[in-house]
């Protein structure tokens, strides 16, 4: 089963957020596998942003990031990574479709809600950087 990595960045938590999110990812159909609400590290901030490091906003982009909690959950399902990522919308708000996280919630490029991984590849880093095995739990959707 394919697997994705989302985060609820700190301006999703702080406008009370979460639970419409992760309700919009249930509802679809995506099995929540691990979840948590946590204060990120600097060391984690970068690490997770890496691929941006030289482009002049990475500096606000993990000051941001590291300034109050954000929600971290582990999503399963068919096509998870590409199908979240449509949910989420485009990056920057003001392109995001609304019906998308984006584009009902968003507010600037930065403050834009919800990360999510954006390939295979990008699951794999972010799930082994976010969420030791030991936190993800695997059962079987039975309803
Ligand atoms: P995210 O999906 O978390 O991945 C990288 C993030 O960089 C992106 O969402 C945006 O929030 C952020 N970002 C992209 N462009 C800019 C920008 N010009 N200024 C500030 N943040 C940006």
């Amino acid at each position: 089963m394919e697997k994705t990595f989302i985060m609820i960045k700190p301006d999703g938590v702080q406008r009370g957020l979460v639970g419409e999110i992760v309700s919009r990812f249930e509802k679809k159909g995506f099995q929540l596998l691990g979840g948590k609400l946590m204060s990120v590290s600097t060391e984690l901030a970068e690490k997770h942003y890496e691929e941006h490091k030289e482009r002049p906003f990475f500096g606000e982009l993990v000051e941001f990031i590291t300034s109050s909690p954000v929600f971290a959950f582990v999503l399963a399902g068919d096509n998870v990574i590409a199908t979240a990522r449509q949910m989420m919308g485009k990056t920057n708000p003001s392109d995001a479709l609304p019906g998308t996280v984006r584009g009902d919630f968003g507010i600037s490029v930065g403050m834009n809600i919800i990360h999510g991984s954006d390939s295979a590849e990008s699951a794999e880093r972010e799930l082994a950087l976010w969420f030791p095995e030991e936190e993800q739990v695997e059962y079987e959707k039975t309803i």
